[in-house]
């Protein structure tokens, strides 16, 4: 055996220093994920993982699997293994039909008892994918799918991917159960949803339907590293067994313990749960969460409604299927049945043209659709998707609504001939040449179509947020040869834009006014702006907070990139290939030459929950703060800012020249403040007015 080298500490003090970061790592994890109150900057988070990694390379017997280091990097599985549940996993009852649940209201009362004290635990149906989560001695064992009720699949690789999941327990507030096997659902936030869904359409392949779809998708990949670039979460809503012995889990008595014991465990518990007295508290609080639920940072398909009493549930039992103490009181879905009047190629702003399918418009949630994504054409062949076909379209999250299938049409309805994919590129008539399953056009700097797709993505409410630079004007400026790339825009008068047809000179002016007011702005909405493949919000944000600047960011090679939370090698190349080539950093450096004016990026963790569950809108000019600044304060006070207005909403609060967004909130019925009116609403929250002048600027 060689003898260790007289630097190396010796390996106990190694075991010590590692179980030391280990717990570290564990606790701020915890912070970030799940209490979103970080206590360290990304730096010093850095420095512990980098000591553990250190630390593990000169000690590799030293490795274990609860390690964070063997959260990512995992080894690719050889296919999925099969698990026994500890106990079945049933499904629930469901409907949407207020007479349906006030059956099973009266079934549960007739069986408990007319004088039963009947209290319900009311909890979001997150439209996700269920896991067994099975922990020995308090340390993670495994995750397995729902599967067939009894036995699912081992997907622990890609789980333990999952920032939010303990890999060991906490027993400090509460004596962890020696074999616990905790039932939750493994989700997508719909922002990270949307992100990949974003990526994924940028490298032109097909994306998901929803996040419950891209949730299954991913966890049963069989390398976990696919896993880990798309930042799955999790909220645990039972405990399916927990062995024998004093655990603190036997004595319960009601589901309400049950959460608060996995939350003490340092599981992710949702805060939204909570207890009614009666069905008609039920159905009010199912009304107001239906109101919310575009409000909610998650996609739910209805509120599961749960007995609280342990000990009646046992009474009421179960059938094969489902409890017969629980029902889904569903939501209705995000999908309806249209037409395809057209198909059409579209050239993207990375230069891939896909189908798109021109639809009768119909109304999906609120929202008019009019036009879907067929994706690419081994999407299209494979669906079979042509003119006249009556097809199911879906929407979830904010991603362009999507042809899932076709229909059976109505009898002796034609059809059309199979779409077939141009040669000539049908913007600039360049010969299009085929990338995978992919069609591109490959003159990227030269195609108007992808100079329009550019500027409108820049314009995008996740991106500089430009009023009224939609689709037309775009297209009206790229042909007229004001803009050929993104900084001329910034260099546009209101004298240029007003010879644009339909332009006069109030619209001109106004365009002007939006365009120097997007034009100050911050790190991760200019890192969108800049449309980098592989680059949507989450993303930016992760990059804004890791190198404060875009100078700094510019700097990174892709190794560095690779190390910032949740970004891979995939997209860390696609990163650092974006900034390497000359023509985009040519489009950077002059975007930064006194074009736009971005803040560096404060890394900010809510200081107060002042506006916990409030969405804001920030529309015009603001006298004291900049969007970016009033946007900060927002999240700071625990709120989000929000770039358009949607049902989700809670507050419009309108600046000079505040332009349709007034329009959408007044449709919506959404309220609108004025600067004053915003300062008010603060105070009313108990937020120090001193404070706030510190904050504007
Ligand atoms: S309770 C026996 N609670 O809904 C109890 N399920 O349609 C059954 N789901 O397979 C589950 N959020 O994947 C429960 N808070 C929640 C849930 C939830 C989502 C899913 C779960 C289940 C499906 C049943």
């Amino acid at each position: 055996m060689p003898s260790p080298h007289p630097d190396e500490p010796p390996r106990a003090d190694a075991r010590r220093r590692l179980a030391e970061l280990r717990s570290e790592i564990a606790r701020h994890d915890r912070l970030y994920h799940q209490l979103d109150a970080p206590e360290i900057s990304d730096e010093a988070y850095d420095a512990l993982w980098h000591e553990l990694r250190e630390l593990e390379a000169r000690h590799p017997e030293l490795v274990d699997p609860d390690s964070p280091s063997q959260r990512v990097g995992g080894a690719p599985v050889a296919g999925l293994e099969s698990a026994a549940h500890l106990a079945p996993m049933r499904s629930l009852d469901s409907s949407a039909k207020e007479a349906a649940f006030r059956q099973f209201d009266a079934r549960v009362r007739r069986a408990l008892g007319e004088d039963a004290e009947i209290v319900y635990s009311l909890e979001p149906k997150i439209d996700g994918l269920s896991v067994e989560l099975v922990y020995e001695a308090g340390r993670f064992a495994r995750a397995v799918t729902r599967g067939d009720g009894l036995v699912g699949e081992v997907i622990s690789h890609n789980v333990r991917t999952i920032g939010a999941l303990p890999l060991e327990l906490d027993g400090g507030r509460r004596p962890v159960p020696p074999l616990l096997s905790v039932r939750g659902e493994v989700y997508l936030a719909l922002e990270a949803f949307d992100d990949v869904n974003e990526r994924l359409i940028s490298e032109g392949k097909a994306p998901f339907a929803s996040p419950r779809n891209l949730a299954a998708g991913t966890v049963r990949q069989l390398d976990p590293a696919l896993a880990a670039e798309r930042p799955l979460t999790l909220f645990a809503y039972d405990v399916l067994e927990a062995g024998a012995g004093e655990d603190g889990h036997g004595a319960l008595t009601r589901h309400q313990q049950v959460l608060e014991a996995l939350a003490d465990w340092g599981l992710p518990t949702n805060p939204e749960n909570r207890l009614v007295g009666s069905a008609d508290a039920v159905w009010a609080a199912f009304e107001a969460f239906a109101e919310r639920r575009d409000a909610l940072a998650y996609e739910v398909d209805g509120l599961v409604v749960k007995l609280d009493d342990l000990a009646a549930r046992r009474r009421l039992g179960d059938t094969a299927h489902h409890p017969r103490w629980a029902f889904a009181i569903k939501f209705p879905p995000r999908k309806e049945v249209s037409q395809v009047l057209r198909i059409v190629a579209s050239v993207g702003r990375t230069g891939v043209v896909t189908p798109v399918a021109l639809l009768r418009p119909v109304n999906i949630g609120g929202v008019t659709v009019g036009r879907a994504n067929l994706h690419n054409r081994e999407d299209l062949s494979r669906k079979d998707i042509r003119e006249g076909d009556t097809v199911r379209v879906e929407r979830a999250g904010d991603v362009i609504p999507q042809v899932v299938e076709r229909l059976a049409g109505p009898p002796g309805a034609e059809r059309g001939a199979p779409f077939r994919m141009p040669e000539a590129c049908p913007s600039c008539g360049t010969p299009l040449i085929d990338r995978g399953p992919y069609t591109v056009c490959p003159n990227a700097f030269g195609c108007p179509a992808q100079a329009v797709a550019r500027l409108v993505h820049l314009g995008s409410r996740i991106a500089l947020d430009v009023e009224g630079l939609g689709d037309v004007t775009a297209r009206l400026l790229v042909e007229a040869g004001l803009v050929r790339e993104l900084p001329d825009l910034f260099d546009l008068t209101a004298a240029d834009v007003e010879r644009l047809e339909g332009f006069a000179a109030v619209s001109a002016a106004k365009l002007e006014a939006a365009v120097r007011q997007a034009a100050r702005t911050t790190v991760p909405r200019f890192l969108v702006a800049l449309g980098i493949p592989e680059v949507g919000p989450a993303v930016a944000r992760a990059l804004a907070e890791r190198f404060g600047t875009v100078e700094a960011l510019r700097a990174a090679d892709a190794a560095t990139l690779a190390g910032v939370r949740g970004i891979g090698g995939v997209m860390a190349a696609a990163i650092a290939g974006f900034f390497a080539d000359p023509r985009n950093a040519r489009v950077v450096d002059r975007l930064l030459d006194g074009r736009v004016e971005v803040e560096p990026f404060d890394v900010v963790a809510p200081a107060s929950d002042a506006l916990a569950g409030e969405t804001l809108v920030f529309t015009g000019a603001l006298a004291g703060f900049t969007r970016g600044a009033a946007e900060a304060l927002v999240a700071r006070l625990g709120g989000r800012a929000a770039g358009s207005v949607s049902q989700r909403t809670t507050l419009v609060v309108a600046g000079a020249d505040a332009g349709s967004k007034l329009e959408r909130a007044a449709a919506l019925g959404v309220p609108v403040v004025d600067e004053a009116g915003f300062l008010a609403f603060l105070e009313g929250r108990g937020v120090d007015p001193v404070e706030l002048q510190q904050e504007a600027s």
